[in-house]
Formats: C-alpha cells, sequence, structure tokens
C-alpha cells in the first residue's frame, strides 16, 4: 500500500487513570520474518499471532506474488505454503511494501541470489530511506540493483543466477542489513559470514535455525560472526509470534505518566536484543515489573506491570544499549518529559534514517508542547518538567510514522493540556487496534 490517504488529525487529551489488561498485537519483526521463512520452507508453515497491520500485510502479499500460497485463516492465524530455497517465482507486478523498512530490505535479501527481476516501490517515507546499505552487499552476491539517486526506491533488482556466498562486516548497527545477506545467503552454495559490530536483534537467526538451517553464531575481537550454510531444506514450522515489545512501549509509558494507573500488558516478548527500554524506564526509577517469566516459542516472555510513577529522574541512556531500543526513543523523549532533570540519548544516528528522522521529528513535537530539546546529529536531550509539568497544547506532524504519531497520544494522556498530530493514519501500520485498546484503558483519543 502507497500511502494511508487522507491526514486524519488525532488529539490525546488529559486520561483518566490508565487501567486493565493491555493485549498489544504480535511482534512486527517475528510476523515478517515468519511469513518470509514460510514461503522459503517446503509445506505449510502455520502461524498464529501474526501481526494484522499494514506492513506485515504488505509482505504477505508479496510472498503471494512469489508464489507461496497465503492463506488467513482469521483470528491472527496464517499458513504459508512456502516453495522451497530457490522456489521463487518472477512477480507479475510491482512490489509495494508500503511503509515498511523491514519488509523491502528483508525481500530484497530473500530475492536476490534467484535468477528473477523485481521492481520495489513504497510510500513516501519508505521511498526516501536509504537502500544502498543492503544493496551493496547484495551486489556482492551477484545482484544488480538500479533505483533512484542515492540508492534510493522504486528501484529494480536482478538477482544473481550463479550466487557466490560472501563475508560481510555490516557497517552500520542494523539487523534489517544483517537479516537480509543472511537470507540471501540461503540461496547461494557454501558458507555465508556475516559480522556485526553490534549486537542487533537476533530474530532472524533464531528462526532460521528454527526452521532447520545450519547456523552458528560466535562472539569474536571483530564481533558477532554469524556463519550460514547455503542451500538447506527449511523445514515448515508451527510458530506462535509473542506480542511486540515496542507495541507494548505505549501503553507502558502511557500508565508510568498517567496519574492513578496500573496497567497489564501480557506476553511481552523480552529477547535481550529488544527489551533495551524496559531496562531504561527501571533505572529511571519507573515502577514497572515483569511477571510470571517464562518461554515462548523459543523467545523469552513476561508480563509486564506498569505504574503511575510520578517519581522519574531524567539519565543517561547507556549507548550500548542504543539497538536494543532503537524504535523505543520517540516515546522514551515523552516519558523524559514527564522526569526530572535531563534524559541524554547518544550513540542514536539510525534514528535519523527510520520511517522518518525521528530526532527532527521527535525536536518538533516536543517543542510545541513546551519541552526543551536539544539535538546533535547522533545524540538527543530532552529536560524534564516533572510528572505535572507537561503543558501540551501542541499540534505535532507524525511524517508518516506510525511510532511518532503514537508517542505524542501518549504524551496527551500526562500533559495539561490536549495533544494533536497531524495524521493518525500510519498507527495502522504496526498497531492497527491502538485506539480502541487505548481508550479501553482509559485514554482518551479524538479524531480532529
Ligand atoms: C527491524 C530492525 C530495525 C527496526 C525495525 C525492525 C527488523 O531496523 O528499527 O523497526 O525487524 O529487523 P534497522 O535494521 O534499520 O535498525
Amino acid at each position: 500500500m502507497s500511502g494511508h490517504g487522507t491526514p486524519i488529525p488525532m488529539t490525546s487529551h488529559r486520561a483518566e487513570p490508565l487501567t486493565g489488561v493491555a493485549e498489544v498485537p504480535g511482534d512486527k519483526s517475528i510476523s515478517h520474518r515468519s511469513l518470509i521463512l514460510g514461503a522459503m520452507a517446503i509445506g505449510e508453515t502455520k502461524i498464529s499471532g501474526l501481526l494484522e497491520g499494514d506492513d506485515v500485510l504488505d509482505t504477505a502479499k508479496a510472498m503471494q506474488a512469489f508464489g507461496a500460497e497465503v492463506v488467513n485463516h482469521g483470528g491472527g492465524n496464517w499458513s504459508v505454503y512456502g516453495v522451497g530455497v530457490g522456489g521463487f517465482a518472477e512477480p507479475g507486478q510491482v512490489i509495494d511494501c508500503g511503509n515498511s523498512g523491514t519488509g523491502v530490505r528483508l525481500i530484497m535479501g530473500c530475492m536476490a541470489t534467484s535468477p528473477i527481476t523485481v521492481t520495489f516501490t513504497g510510500d513516501a517515507s519508505l521511498n526516501g530511506r536509504p537502500m544502498a546499505r543492503v544493496t551493496d552487499p547484495l551486489a556482492l552476491f551477484g545482484a544488480k540493483a538500479v533505483g533512484r539517486k542515492g540508492g534510493r526506491l522504486p528501484m529494480t533488482i536482478v538477482g544473481a543466477a550463479e550466487p557466490t556466498p560472501v563475508r560481510y562486516v555490516v557497517p552500520v548497527p542494523s539487523a534489517q542489513v544483517k537479516s537480509a545477506v543472511l537470507l540471501a545467503g540461503l540461496n547461494a552454495p557454501g558458507k555465508t559470514v556475516v559480522i556485526e559490530k553490534e549486537a542487533t536483534r537476533d530474530h532472524s537467526e533464531r528462526m532460521l535455525a528454527g526452521f532447520g538451517a545450519e547456523i552458528t553464531v560466535e562472539d569474536s575481537e571483530e564481533g558477532r560472526v554469524i556463519t550460514l550454510t547455503g542451500r538447506p531444506e527449511l523445514k515448515p514450522q508451527e510458530i506462535a509470534v509473542p506480542r511486540d515489545p515496542s507495541s507494548a512501549a505505549f501503553p507502558v509509558c502511557a500508565a508510568l505518566i498517567t496519574p492513578g494507573s496500573d496497567v497489564l500488558v501480557p506476553g511481552i516478548g523480552l529477547n535481550p536484543t529488544r527489551a533495551g527500554l524496559f531496562y531504561t524506564l527501571q533505572d529511571m526509577g519507573a515502577d514497572l515489573t515483569f511477571e510470571n517469566p517464562r518461554e515462548e516459542g523459543g523467545e523469552p516472555v513476561a508480563d509486564l506491570r506498569a505504574k503511575y510513577s510520578p517519581n522519574m529522574k531524567g539519565i543517561e541512556v547507556p549507548p550500548d544499549r542504543a539497538a536494543s531500543m532503537i524504535d523505543e526513543y520517540p516515546v522514551l523523549s515523552v516519558v523524559a518529559s514527564f522526569a526530572t532533570g535531563k534524559t541524554m540519548m547518544a550513540g542514536v544516528k539510525e534514528l535519523r534514517v527510520k520511517e522518518s528522522d525521528r530526532i527532527d521529528a521527535m525536536a518538533g513535537g516536543l517543542r510545541a508542547n513546551g519541552v526543551t530539546v536539544d539535538e546533535g546529529e547522533d545524540w538527543w536531550s530532552v529536560e524534564g518538567l516533572g510528572p505535572d509539568g507537561v503543558p501540551g497544547g501542541g499540534i505535532c506532524e507524525s511524517f508518516l510514522d506510525h511510532r511518532i504519531a503514537m508517542s505524542f497520544m501518549v504524551m496527551g494522556m500526562g500533559a495539561q493540556r490536549p495533544v494533536t498530530v497531524d495524521d493518525g493514519n500510519p498507527i495502522t501500520t504496526s498497531f492497527p487496534i491502538f485506539e480502541p485498546l487505548m481508550t479501553s484503558l482509559g485514554a482518551k483519543l479524538s479524531q480532529g
């Protein structure tokens, strides 16, 4: 889907105490990978708890265009009948990945070592994002890419007919780049080696192993060394997608800043490569606890309980935690506005190339709501105004970015005056039930 239609402004008014159970949708990263790996296995992969947001639905359509059969049984239960590694057909149409960087980059990876030619596009946000970070390593396999200036979409990739395996040191901390190379490596003979200096989310490694690929991970002086043996026969899986920690961040943070709140967010994936926000909130003094820790579908999971926390303090977020909370900085900056003292977020250059430039987008909106923000190329800081000190009353741009829109809706729940975003439509990319779920807890959201 390119674009989200006519912008619909959305306003968040001071909320009632947020109470109850927040059942957030399935993990976006794992949902994309379930569909893609299911399409590359032979036989039926059964998925429960799939995130049915626009991003993932676009990936489902893409897998159909490559020849896999994708069936929606309802209620988050899906089946993918895969065509096997190397079995992709050439799509008869352009692959439109909508807003999804993960979708397009992973799909580019998985087709780049097949003798097919595919053209990719997306919405205005995705078409402005850098793709060379993926097409550079794919070229080493023998794939060719022609895109717009600066390596932007729309872009055509001619997959390598005779791919060679690669050894690639990922130059930026990016799970999408790492995963694209690993997925390309699936159809290259021999061993593909990917090295990351900083650990990023490891769902691809875990799931490739689960699907029966030969994959090893070792720590070395160079970083995490991932070695994948190409041309495996992937075995179909039954996957229960855990609930998304990046979506859980919104009800959790909303509860921390809204007086009288006590919210339970059950079944949240707490993979250490994803859970950095929750430790950061605890470091700030948030009343946030992990209950009933367990393992589900190969991922650590717990129920989160978040209560109103008027005594939070600003902190320096450890830069080496950035990769494990990269999508959560926007909502963290909202919480930081309600803490006492300054919160410093450094080592976060990647925020500038997400669905929007998230540092600029949040800084602009926070300032419009009376919060002081300072920023540099790879850092930003927020001056906390204390639990009841955020004026609000601002109109913020969401820049086609779901997490920007939701972050400002959270801000309005605890601010003195309502907070508005110019467009709430992007929220459906990752959290289609955001409005009814938050309303059921006590939020007051309105259109306009
Ligand atoms: C994702 C990786 C991250 C993250 C994105 C999902 C993934 O992007 O921001 O929302 O599923 O691999 P980068 O790889 O660009 O850091």
